[in-house]
């Protein structure tokens, strides 16, 4: 049988230049989508599809991503002094299990993939997801669950999504040899393609899983597009060594590492809420905009 995913990374090094100056003090993945932080998102998504362990791949400032999933022992107290116990237990039922987390720092910003070799000696011997916390889903199935339950023992896995037009350029780019419907063949992957020069239009959106063969390639240390070590260079490898395949995901995708899909996801989780539904909805209608 199979090796299941256990164990999912997570880059959470990145500056967040594009939301300065909030990201001054404050790491992205702090970000609130309506009440909760994006990596909030990324690892309930996780936990999910089955993954037990999680491995954060930090950097400089990022620490209040360790404090979020960690026990805040004042506050609890304080709550329950109060009698607010379901408020107090609210804080710490998601945490991971004590053990079951792990930090790690990329010293220096030298790209994706190299986020995720830094991660290499907790993940072993065995298949594992990466998650990017940029990209939020809204989905019946999360993600990731999607993705493993179609998994099935292959190199590697990523959610795929269609996109149109010279955005493409932003992504990276799947080469596919056979088109079946949701799960398509992937032989190849390009990184953040000219658009005429993109193999599909097709690109990865934020999820990953793959074998820690990705490792010897990774373990080269060469650079790609933009000077960086590439996850996608990385994975391109791999699928010409193992079974590769990409996964249109059912659900929207909000790309939040963009201010216009940040706010898009916080509209879109708010209207979720049975308690904030409907005061949103009668403000949009209020500002009768494209009526
Ligand atoms: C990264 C990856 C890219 C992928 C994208 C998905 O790019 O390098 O291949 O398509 O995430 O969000 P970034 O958005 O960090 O530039």
């Amino acid at each position: 049988m199979a090796a299941s995913v256990r164990k999912a990374v997570f880059p959470v090094g990145g500056l967040g230049t594009r939301f300065l100056p909030v990201t001054k003090a404050l790491p992205k993945e702090m970000l609130p989508i309506v009440d909760k932080p994006l990596i909030h998102y990324a690892v309930e998504e996780a936990r999910a599809a089955g993954i037990e362990e999680f491995i954060f791949v930090t950097g400089k400032g990022k620490s209040a991503i360790e404090d979020h999933f960690d026990h805040s022992s004042e506050l609890e107290a304080l709550l329950r002094s109060r009698g607010k116990e379901e408020a107090a237990e609210s804080l710490s039922r998601w945490l991971p299990a004590p053990g079951k987390v792990a930090y790690t720092r990329q010293q220096e910003p030298l790209g994706l993939g190299h986020a995720v070799w830094c991660a290499r000696h907790f993940i072993g011997d065995e298949p594992f997801a990466v998650l990017l916390p940029d990209d939020v889903f809204l989905a019946a199935v999360p993600c990731l669950k999607q993705m493993v339950d179609a998994y099935s023992g292959r190199g590697g896995m990523v959610a795929a999504e269609t996109i149109t037009g010279a955005d493409i350029s932003n992504y990276g780019v799947l080469d596919v040899s056979d088109d079946n419907g949701a799960v398509v063949s992937v032989r190849g992957l390009v990184e953040k393609p000219k658009p005429e020069d993109a193999p599909s239009n097709l690109a990865v959106v934020g999820r990953y899983i793959m074998t820690p063969k990705v490792f010897d390639y990774l373990d080269r240390q060469e650079t790609g597009a933009g000077g960086e070590i590439q996850l996608t260079d990385a994975l391109s490898w791999l699928a010409t060594e193992e079974e590769f395949a990409g996964i249109r995901i059912e659900g929207e995708r909000f790309d939040c590492g963009k201010r216009t899909g940040y706010l898009r996801a916080n509209i879109a989780f708010a209207l979720q809420r049975d308690d904030m539904r409907d005061d949103l909805t009668s403000y949009i209608r209020s500002l009768g905009i494209g009526a």
